[in-house]
């Protein structure tokens, strides 16, 4: 049995069970190629202070290269009697070159390396989900010029309630995609300051340069205290935020997708390659994707709170609860991943119902609200309008028809303000063109907002 890196004070072997119980290599692994950028960056830091040759630290730097190809080609063996990656990489690193080897966790913990280990993970993560997010936006515009001219019920309350250009919908998802690339790049901002010679949780007595590291590491800042940084796991908890919104984004298209491809709505069909049948009835076609999606978006939304329980009631600096932090973590980044993955050919490759979402658009008095403005511009306050036209549906409700089917004697009874010209805005497809001020779902807005989504991804 090898001897433990920290084995010098215990008189008894670690029972076996307690290895089992408290490895974390098992999910850590991924962590190798980071931990070793962070280890040969700690090194030539070393060297340039002087605690270790340059000889040494070359020595080191080339022979972590070795150990990091042969981890990723699963060329070194895993044992839980090591604990973790970074025990891993030190003790082949030992193994090969000796007291060398020992030197390099030299002004170091294992509290700062993980930390360090951490940043530069969710950095690149962050970098993933963040290209990822913007394909799928690609993916929502693409559609653009084509559905332009498609006018869908919108809903609130899943009631209908005014018409839109479908386009619009589109956009809302990326907007709502857009604000979740900015809480990314605002995490990043704290995930880029750097934590490395933070050592145990009080610094060293030997003269590190952490700017050195930092700078090689590509971090913005040094984190100024030694104690936060051993127990600050807030950025990897901003992090899973993030993702547990982008889910609920995702999660909200794809229950209002699963709705559309119902055959009570018939708005969207969903590509084959994207639905599954049933076992038993032959007939079925199901969004199981989609309801995945949704489903998945469950234990995203549990490793924030995996997380939060987590570090609820520890005190200040590194205690061994932290080593579950990677759990959650990577779990929710690799769910969000899957999932932003198969969305964008969902959405390239579904095909809207025109025809079908056409021969009932007249339905609901989709128009309402716009007659109740109408009236509001023919001076007749707000309120009084909204009565108006609240007796005039009740009307077209017991004669079976719509706004746009009364005559103009019944709606100037209703209110004498109106005119002729009232037929210009009634029916759900002047109605959407009547729809004209900032970001409102009319054709003209909309237009604009898609040009200004087609200029800024041609820009990304
Ligand atoms: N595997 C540990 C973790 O992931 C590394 C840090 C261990 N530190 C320690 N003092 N035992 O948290």
């Amino acid at each position: 049995m090898a001897a433990k890196a920290w084995g010098g004070r215990f008189g008894q072997q670690t029972d076996p069970r307690v290895e089992q119980f408290t490895e974390s290599i098992s999910f850590d692994a991924r962590l190798a190629a980071v931990d070793i950028r962070g280890s040969q960056a700690h090194a030539r830091m070393l060297a340039k202070v002087g605690l270790i040759s340059d000889d040494e630290c070359q020595q080191i730097v080339d022979t972590l290269d070795e150990i990091g190809g042969e981890i990723e080609r699963g060329e070194l063996p895993l044992r839980v009697e090591l604990e973790d990656i970074h025990m891993h990489v030190e003790s082949a690193l030992i193994e090969r070159i000796g007291d060398v080897g020992r030197k390099l966790h030299t002004a170091r913990s294992r509290n700062d390396q993980v930390s360090t280990d951490l940043k530069l993970f969710v950095r690149e993560a962050i970098e993933t989900v963040d290209t990822l997010l913007v394909d799928l936006q690609r993916a929502f515009v693409a559609r653009g010029d084509h559905d332009i001219d498609i006018i869908l019920p919108a809903f609130t309350h899943l009631q209908r309630a005014q018409p839109v250009v479908v386009v619009h919908y589109w956009l809302a998802y990326c907007e709502k995609f857009e604000r979740d690339r900015e809480r990314l790049a605002d995490c990043l901002s704290r995930v880029n300051i750097c934590p490395l010679g933070g050592a145990a949780l009080a610094g060293t007595t030997l003269p590190i340069d952490r700017q050195q590291t930092a700078d090689e590491l590509g971090f913005n800042h040094i984190a100024a205290n030694s104690i936060d940084i051993s127990s600050d796991r807030d950025f990897l908890i901003e992090f899973t935020f993030s993702l547990s919104l982008i889910a609920a984004h995702l999660s909200t298209w794809a229950e209002e997708w699963i709705i559309w491809f119902s055959t009570e709505f018939g708005f969207i069909k969903l590509p084959d390659a994207y639905t599954t049948g049933s076992s038993i009835m032959p007939q079925k076609r199901n969004p199981d994707v989609l309801e995945l999606i949704r489903g998945k978006t469950a234990r995203v939304m549990a490793a924030v709170n995996q997380l939060l329980i987590l570090v609820k009631g520890l005190p200040t600096a590194y205690n061994r609860d932290l080593q579950e932090d990677k759990i959650a973590m990577f779990d929710a980044f690799d769910t969000v991943v899957a999932c932003l993955e198969l969305a964008p050919d969902i959405v390239a490759g579904a095909e809207l119902q025109v025809e079908h979402i056409n021969t009932r658009l007249e339905e609901g008095f989709l128009d309402a609200t716009t007659l109740m403005e109408y009236l509001i511009q023919h001076e007749v306050p707000m309120r009084t309008g909204h009565g108006i036209v609240g007796k005039l549906v009740s009307l077209c409700e017991t004669k079976n028809c719509r706004l746009a089917d009364l005559s103009l004697e019944e709606l100037q009874q209703a209110c004498d303000k109106i005119e002729a010209d009232v037929y210009d805005i009634l029916g759900t497809t002047n109605a959407v063109r009547a729809l004209t001020s900032y970001g409102s779902g009319g054709r003209r807005p909309v237009e604009e907002q898609l040009a200004r989504w087609q200029k800024r991804l041609n820009d990304t």
